[in-house]
């Protein structure tokens, strides 16, 4: 009998992904405030634009949690961190070049949290990967404030100590080191800066890529404790997708995708259902018939996936404004997320 599908590395790097959710919320109220309290007007456009970034950056995190499949909470001493810093930046014990010294902190932590999850995905399992793809974008930007704040820390710095500016040339110096870091960058699923959200055609089918990289792991292994892994991990993912499928795609589409075709969807996915619950009664051990049974599975969803991906989303694109598939993105995002809470806190 299959315990528990929860596995502990995966839900640690879930906290992980949680602590860096709540490090981003400090950081873009730590700079509302920096902004308001700035008193250079370079230094505020600078700190203005990096909000913007910070803002967007908070959606790209929540669709890399939504994709990762496990919700966490914070761990208790980050709570604590996030409230204790909020009071300092909302104080006046610290200059202003004190508190952007703070900052600079908090952006650094960023990036290593950003570094730390990609390197223990890469440990864990190709699926992790895939979810988290996006958390690149993510870890570039936040290098490259990294290099602003620090132009912005010496500007306010000397103007602190002296009353007069630096040397010229610095902003040059921070463009060049930013400039630099854009080789790190490399090939990324990228937000567009202009956008709310992903469209929904790419929501779902960042969902199917990673459906099929567990698919592939569970045929790589006989190991009966990876296959409980990656099987908790797809039984989790498959449900939430589906579901969320349900309450937010399958009832826009139907009036213009067709009552039957529609129909073959949902069906489809009660089938699913009934295979993941057969499977999970399995005991792993007998790899075997486990991993058959998985490949009945992935044959059903493999069918379910490009009738999706080929005639569904060709009936959104015609009938569908981008602003419209984006928003259906956004509550897909939102009812995924509040599935994996319920399921979080029901496996408890
Ligand atoms: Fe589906
Ligand atoms: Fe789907």
């Amino acid at each position: 009998m299959v315990t528990t599908l929860d596995d502990t590395k995966r839900l640690a790097i879930a906290e992980k992904l949680a602590d860096t959710r709540a490090i981003q919320n400090l950081i873009i109220s730590n700079e509302q405030k920096l902004i308001g309290a700035c008193p250079d007007a370079d230094v505020r456009q600078r700190l203005q634009n990096m909000l913007e970034d910070d803002q967007k950056n908070l959606g790209v995190l929540e669709t890399v949690i939504v994709q990762y499949g496990i919700q966490a909470e914070p761990q208790e001493s980050v709570k604590q961190l996030v409230e204790q810093i909020q009071q300092t930046m909302a104080g006046d014990k610290l200059s202003f070049y004190q508190k952007l010294a703070q900052h600079e902190l908090l952006k650094h932590g960023q990036v290593m949290s950003g570094i730390v999850v990609h390197k223990a995905a890469q440990v864990v399992g190709a699926d992790i990967e895939v979810a988290i793809g996006p958390l690149n974008t993510v870890n570039f930007e936040n290098r490259a404030h990294q290099e602003q704040l620090k132009g912005m820390l010496e500007l306010v710095g000397v103007r602190e100590l002296t009353g007069k500016d630096a040397d010229q040339g610095l902003w040059a110096r921070v463009q060049d080191a930013v400039a630099a870091l854009s080789g790190v960058a490399g090939s990324v699923i990228t937000q567009n800066s202009d956008k709310q959200d992903m469209n929904i055609q790419t929501l779902i089918r960042l969902d199917h890529n990673k459906t099929n990289t567990i698919f592939t792991e569970i045929g790589a292994t006989k190991d009966p404790q990876k296959l409980q892994e990656y099987f908790g991990q797809l039984y989790k993912d498959l449900l939430a997708h589906a579901q969320a499928e349900e309450e937010v795609v399958y009832p826009r589409v139907r009036s213009f995708y067709g009552d039957d075709n529609t129909q073959e969807l949902y069906d489809e996915q009660a089938q699913m259902k009934r295979m993941l619950d057969e499977i999970k009664a399995i005991n792993p051990a007998n790899a075997d018939q486990f991993r058959s049974k998985v490949k009945q599975l992935m044959e059903v969803v493999g069918d379910h996936i490009r009738q999706e991906e080929f005639t569904m989303f060709q009936a959104i694109d015609n009938n569908c404004s981008d602003a419209q598939k984006e928003q259906m993105a956004t509550e897909f995002k939102a009812a995924k997320a509040k599935i994996q809470q319920e399921m979080a806190s029901s496996m408890k």
